[in-house]
């Protein structure tokens, strides 16, 4: 299993490891942490969330061979009804604090998740980046409305139409993060943090959040949806072939033709 998941002193660890992928999500890795998210959101024992990666990576986004063979709807299925949406549902639907230790590389999904997490702590070896257009694709994870009010129409352009990648300080500086962190320490100093709820009342802290998050949340579930219907089409463009199997030849995707 490539999520491995352990609650212990009141903090569920939700920790993706299939390093030798690069932690790339499957959709059978997004159910186990979908599921993950649910259990910890209804036991009353778990006062917050850890999510981790693998020392170096944190996750390489979406893995693209599922992209090429298993899209979200495929058969006739419904789409938004996909592993990857129930992820991202139950990401929303949790209550209680949710900390990311961002242990590496956090590629697309992997930095549009951190605008749902709590608190978001970064290795100082860290690179995020949202290539979603390099691939042929559209951002995700109400991404294209949450960035820009955090940082700014230009900021936010760089980020999802040219996919620039980032540095952990700039993560900080446009208030994606909490704060940088030598990559030895990321993920202990996440934990303390996931752990100083044991401390603070339940009931107090889950009201909190929900408010913290209200005025956001009808608008983030639409652009979810709105998003979600175009990445869904993306998926199967010539566009995103190219961009797809180039990653897999190991050259550079050839846009000229389009
Ligand atoms: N989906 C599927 N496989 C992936 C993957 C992904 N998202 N990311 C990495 N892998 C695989 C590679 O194909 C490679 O497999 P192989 O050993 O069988 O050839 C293995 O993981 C190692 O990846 P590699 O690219 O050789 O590692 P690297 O250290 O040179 O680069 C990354 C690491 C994360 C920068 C690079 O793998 C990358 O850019 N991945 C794709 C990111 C992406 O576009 N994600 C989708 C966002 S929507």
């Amino acid at each position: 299993m490539s999520i491995k998941t352990a609650t212990l002193n009141g903090v569920t660890t939700i920790e993706i490891a299939r390093a030798e992928k690069k932690n790339a999500l499957t959709l059978a890795m997004y159910q186990a942490m979908a599921d993950a998210l649910r259990v910890a959101t209804a036991d009353a024992k778990v006062r917050a969330v850890l999510v981790t990666g693998q020392p170096g990576i944190f996750t390489s986004g979406n893995d693209i061979e599922d992209f090429m063979a298993r899209p979200p709807g495929q058969g006739g299925s419904d789409a938004l009804d996909s592993p990857v949406f129930r992820f991202m549902r139950a990401l929303l639907d949790c209550d209680k604090p949710v900390v990311a230790a961002v242990t590496g590389a956090a590629i697309g999904i992997g930095t549009t998740m951190l605008l749902h997490c709590d608190f978001v702590y970064v290795s100082d070896e860290a690179r995020l980046a949202m290539p979603f257009v390099a691939l042929g694709l559209v951002p995700e994870f109400a991404s294209s409305v949450l960035l820009p009010q955090l940082m700014g129409q230009a900021r936010a352009a760089e980020k999802l139409l040219l996919g620039e990648a980032f540095t952990p300080e700039q993560a900080v500086e446009c208030g994606i993060a909490n704060a940088v962190l030598p990559a030895g320490e990321v993920v202990h100093h996440a934990r303390r943090v996931a752990e100083r709820f044991n401390h603070l009342p339940p009931g107090a802290v889950q009201g909190a959040k929900r408010l913290l998050r209200a005025p956001q949340r009808e608008q983030v579930t639409a652009a979810i949806r709105t998003e979600g219907e175009l990445f869904v089409q993306r998926l199967r463009s010539p566009e995103a072939m190219e961009a797809f199997q180039a990653f897999f030849q190991k050259r550079k995707p050839d846009f000229s033709k389009f």
